[in-house]
């Protein structure tokens, strides 16, 4: 029988880090595995991250590696995932943004028994939709994610347009109490008092210098997938003279325009697929906007090599630093930031804001008070006191999400769905028609979004901002 503890999968178990060591561990992380077979095993255990050159930190992975392999399939496939746990606590595996039954949703209490230590669980599941997605554990997850349970699943369309690169870049922050924890002001995206705490930023497990480049060839079609894995919403810089944001959350965008040197902003739970052509060679630097060392370890340099021309790393690093001290925070702040409400060209969309809705449900993202304890509130409830949505199969659902937050952004995700966005701040949407599975409501912001109710299932909706999430932002979505 299912143990129906509603708060467990969120969790609210404070745990002390545990620090950075400088010697060796035995159980140092793997490079991570690439898995293209249909039934694939993730055994969740214990390891030491090389975060920064002969800097280790404790982590959990799933096959020893963070981010955990990534799951590579294509549409249409069915997969099976098995999950042995080899932790002292239990957990499970949520696949984010992937429309799939409730039952393989991985979340324990609402839609499986958490995964005991020494247990097992199978997921199986086709997949629908083409794009950039990933899995996460949802048992304590602000403390599991934050240790490091996650990897990435990306589903290939059939026939797709070949690229000679294609990359997926994970960016998160950790909490190493051996180093001081940044400055507030330092990070013009850092966004609240819980975020004080973050001291070391990744992408792929990596920080600063001791990320690996993408090194590309002149001429090469290349594809980075960006997921944003912690709880930090982060602003990024793109270096480059002519890219397309192509895709986000796992759906295309219709025709996207060019973008030159710009700003992409991604929130906890999103992803975004960026494309361009190396056609420069050289290094084009793609970082975190801010002038803080913290902002400035978290880089990705591209580097476009020809038949005749190759950096050597300490080239690239020289590179790399002498174009971070010219793209100052005052510098890129004239750069436009990619406004996905605007981009792409219009076509034929789903859904539309004159229509009538068999549900119509509002959503007042804030934050507030519940039991004496400071709580972050939708419709001033905290989960599990919270009414859930309701629908039945078949309806058409409009929601409406305001943030009244002062300054913390709400990215709020649904599971087992995709909602199209129809206006922003009473505006409706002029570019192509955007479809998210994580929605990033910034302060003082309005959306209204539609979706079909089309899987039956008890669902979360919450805001990927974890601590948020543990502090009450969450709903259920019931089908009757
Ligand atoms: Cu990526 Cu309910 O979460
Ligand atoms: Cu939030």
């Amino acid at each position: 029988s299912m143990n129906m503890d509603h708060s467990a999968h969120m969790g609210t178990t404070a745990v002390a880090p545990e620090g950075s060591i400088t010697t060796k561990p035995a159980d140092i992380t793997t490079q991570q595995q690439i898995l293209t077979g249909k039934e694939i095993t993730l055994t969740a255990r214990k390891a030491h991250l090389e975060i920064e050159k002969g800097k280790y930190l404790p982590v959990w992975t799933f096959n020893g590696s963070v981010p955990g392999p990534q799951i590579e399939v294509t549409q249409g496939d069915t997969v099976t995932v098995h999950l042995k746990n080899e932790l002292d606590v239990p957990v499970s595996i949520h696949f984010h943004g992937v429309v799939l039954p409730v039952a393989m949703d991985g979340v324990p209490g609402v839609t499986q028994d958490a995964v005991q230590p020494g247990g097992t669980f199978t997921y199986t599941f086709k997949t629908l939709h083409a794009g950039t997605y990933w899995y996460h554990s949802h048992q304590d997850s602000l403390n599991q994610i934050g240790k490091g349970l996650y990897g990435t699943f990306i589903v290939k369309k059939k026939n797709a347009e070949p690229v000679e690169t294609d990359r997926t870049l994970v960016l998160d922050e950790w909490n190493d109490p051996n180093t001081h924890a940044p400055d507030r002001e330092a990070n013009t995206a850092a966004l609240s008092s819980n975020m004080g705490m973050y001291n070391i930023y990744t992408i792929n497990g990596r920080s600063g210098s001791y990320i690996e480049p993408v090194r590309v060839q002149q001429g090469d079609r290349v594809r980075l997938r960006f997921v944003n894995a912690g709880n930090m919403t982060q602003l990024l810089y793109i270096n480059h003279a002519a890219y397309r944001v192509v895709s986000t959350d796992g759906e295309d965008i219709n025709r996207p325009q060019t973008l030159q040197r710009g700003l992409l902003r991604i929130a906890p739970g999103e992803r975004y697929d960026v494309e361009f052509i190396a056609a420069e060679p050289g290094v084009q630097l793609i970082g975190a906007v801010g002038d803080s060392d913290f902002a400035r370890s978290m880089r990705i340099p591209v580097v476009t090599e020809t038949a005749d021309t190759t950096l050597s790393d300490t080239q690239v690093n020289d590179q790399v630093n002498s174009q971070q001290n010219k793209l100052t925070t005052q510098m890129v702040a004239k750069w436009p930031e990619l406004d996905l409400t605007r981009y792409g060209k219009a076509a034929p969309s789903q859904f539309n804001l004159q229509q009538s809705y068999d549900r119509d449900y509002r959503m007042t993202l804030n934050m507030g008070v519940s039991n004496g304890q400071t709580a972050y509130t939708i419709n001033g409830q905290a989960y599990p006191k919270a009414d859930n949505m309701t629908v039945k199969t078949g309806d058409t659902v409009k929601i409406t999400m305001t943030n009244e937050s002062v300054n913390e952004d709400h990215p709020m995700h649904l599971h087992g769905h995709i909602f199209q966005v129809l206006s922003k701040n009473g505006k409706p949407l002029s570019g192509s028609p955007l479809w998210k599975d994580t929605l990033n409501v910034r302060p003082g912001e309005t959306y209204v979004v539609a979706l079909k109710a089309a899987n039956p299932g008890i669902w979360m909706f919450h805001c990927h901002e974890l601590h948020h999430a543990t502090m009450g932002m969450m709903i259920d979505l019931v089908y009757e």
